[in-house]
């Protein structure tokens, strides 16, 4: 199945009250054990590349592997970019096969941000791709945007009212609370406005900060609107400690597949996990006969 814009499909998980799992690739491996683990739980995916892998491996080979894994695949698949601050590497995006773009202008001004997600929305639905924008400050470290404690800034719902009212977005990524990379101690999730904003935009809404929630945190905001749970960090740990682990007992074995077959093990049982624990097994095929 060639793969699909992320507006119908998010659209389809909010109406049957689950969220898509959407994970960050750093290597072909990594966006193999995606696809996998999608289809052995027939659930659909969004892999999402940040701009700094699409720096590292260049957007033709990573839409090359991401056709090649999924032209044959039962279950749809989203090829969407991850926090996109630069227009020309999101028109590339959209030129080159990615399926969905987050123009992420949240560091400027609302007028600002509204005209540069206006832009991107015109190019990308020209070219049936979805689009994801950002109003507020998600805090902490996602490759290389940082946000300051001091500088995050919840969502103003009255702002994305209108942000969502003016744009036809795929996905609306709010800042509720939630933080990039680990937490360190509770997070202070505000469930209210997550509800607020829901109600005021009715536009799926994607959660930043998928790693380190508590499962009661999940569901509650599942509940409320969200239809994309984004994990990284999560599997950029798991990346590097099972092949650090493969060697601490295997320290003789030097036969790298056997090295990167337990990697790969390891991320899809991870991957699985979070698909699962969002909803998404079993309603593959389902969203794929009505997003298709
Ligand atoms: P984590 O760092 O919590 O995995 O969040 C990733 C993310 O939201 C990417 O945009």
């Amino acid at each position: 199945m060639p793969m699909v814009n992320l507006k119908p499909l998010l659209a389809e998980a909010k109406a049957q009250g689950y969220a898509v799992a959407a994970f960050n690739p750093v290597d072909y491996a990594s966006m193999k054990a995606m696809i996998v683990a999608a289809e052995e739980c027939n659930a659909p995916v969004i892999i999402q590349t940040s701009a700094k892998t699409i720096n590292y491996y260049g957007h033709d080979v990573l839409a090359g592997w991401m056709r090649q894994l999924t032209q044959n695949s039962p279950i749809p698949a989203v090829l969407h970019l991850d926090h996109g601050k630069d227009f020309e590497m999101i028109k590339r995006c959209v030129e080159s096969g990615w399926t969905s773009v987050m123009i992420d202008a949240s560091d400027q001004p609302f007028d600002e941000n509204l005209e540069a997600t206006r832009k991107v929305v015109e190019i990308a639905t020209a070219a049936n791709v979805g689009v994801e924008a950002e109003i507020g400050q998600i805090h902490g470290v996602e490759e290389d945007i940082v946000v300051a404690e001091e500088d995050s800034q919840l969502t103003d719902p009255a702002e994305a009212e209108i942000f969502c009212r003016e744009l036809d977005l795929a996905a609306f990524a709010a800042a509720i609370g939630t933080a990039h990379g680990y937490y360190h101690g509770e997070p202070n999730v505000a469930f209210d406005l997550i509800g607020e904003i829901n109600k005021r935009t009715n536009t799926p809404m994607a959660l930043h900060g998928g790693t380190g929630l508590e499962d009661e945190v999940i569901q509650r905001c599942i509940k409320l609107g969200c239809a994309k749970i984004n994990i990284s960090t999560n599997l950029k740990h798991i990346f590097v400690d099972s092949f650090a682990e493969y060697h601490r007992n295997n320290p003789n074995d030097y036969e790298p597949l056997r090295v990167l077959t337990a990697q790969f093990d390891a991320l899809k049982a991870l991957f699985k996990e979070k698909i699962t624990q969002f909803g998404g097994a079993n309603h593959g095929s389902e969203a794929l006969s009505k997003v298709a």
